[in-house]
């Protein structure tokens, strides 16, 4: 099958209300240092690579990108290079094309691994591989960082439903077989089976879906299909109960549904001694 990240060719900041606020609250927390390698896992067109760069410009660290899709490595080479240069800067960015779940990476490599919008992007078999495969990664004492959505038993099975119907409209078949969006407990416990034993909630944001937004960006334009998805998620929503509505602060109005969640940045690491 077609790995449909090879087509979605979009920006999330523009779908999303992902800010630079949020941004600066990340890189706060990776606080990069010289001499450090950092790995951008599944890095997409690197915002979180270019988020460090343009906060910490002459800093020497070691920017390793790591992607599965060969368009979004492409862009991501793109627009790290042009960035480097609007900055006047020459840095080593090492670029690589394959799964989180199979790294080359050599075992204690990285002081910190940063991902953000990526685990639910593989399925349930390979997300144990992916976090296996960042503590194997990681150097002693290292950093895991992890961007995504904060879910659980009540809101769960409408966030996947939400996004296979819109990957599915979309035409995103790739995304529609592999995503496995996960409670924050199924998370916790991901990171206890890899042995990281110490983690946190470090920050906490609203995330504003709009059905809209998605319209010019993934429905290649198409109304009909903006219909077929509102009225989905309106019948999802009134299948939910009043609760659920309240929670979410759904409203549809002007062609758009929209629906608020939490999204979280995890900070977990690695014990400085193997156990
Ligand atoms: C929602 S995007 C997020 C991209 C970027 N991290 C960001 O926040 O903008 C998910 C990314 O994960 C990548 N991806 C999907 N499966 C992957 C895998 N098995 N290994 C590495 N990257 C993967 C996709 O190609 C896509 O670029």
């Amino acid at each position: 099958m077609k790995n449909s990240y090879d087509d979605r060719v979009i920006r999330y900041e523009t779908v999303t209300n992902f800010s630079d606020d949020m941004f600066d609250e990340l890189v706060r927390l990776i606080n990069p240092r010289d001499g450090q390698a950092i790995l951008d896992c599944g890095a997409g067109y690197a915002p979180v690579t270019q988020a460090i760069i343009s906060r910490h410009p002459s800093l020497d660290v070691d920017y390793c990108i790591l992607e599965y899709s060969e368009i979004q490595l492409q862009r991501a080479r793109k627009e790290v290079t042009q960035l480097l240069q609007l900055l006047g800067e020459t840095k080593c960015v090492a670029y690589q094309q394959n799964s989180a779940a199979a790294m080359e990476y050599d075992d204690n490599s990285f002081d910190t691994v940063v991902t953000k919008m990526v685990l639910h992007e593989l399925p349930a078999e390979d997300q144990v591989k992916m976090i296996s495969e960042i503590y194997r990664i990681l150097k002693p004492g290292g950093k895991f960082i992890l961007w995504q959505t904060i879910l659980d038993d009540s809101t769960v099975e409408f966030y996947r439903n939400m996004f296979r119907k819109k990957d599915s409209l979309a035409g995103y078949e790739s995304l529609v077989e592999n995503r496995n969006f996960i409670t924050q407990d199924a998370f916790y416990f991901l990171l206890s089976e890899a042995r990281f034993h110490e983690y946190e909630l470090a920050r906490s944001f609203t995330y504003n879906f709009n059905s809209k937004y998605r319209l010019y960006s993934e429905l290649q334009g198409d109304w009909n299909k903006l219909r077929m998805l509102n009225e989905y998620l309106v019948s999802l929503v009134i299948d939910e109960g009043a609760g659920f509505s309240e929670k979410t602060k759904f409203t549809f109005e002007d062609d758009n549904v929209s629906l608020f969640f939490k999204q979280g940045v995890y900070l977990a690491k690695k014990p400085l001694t193997n156990e």
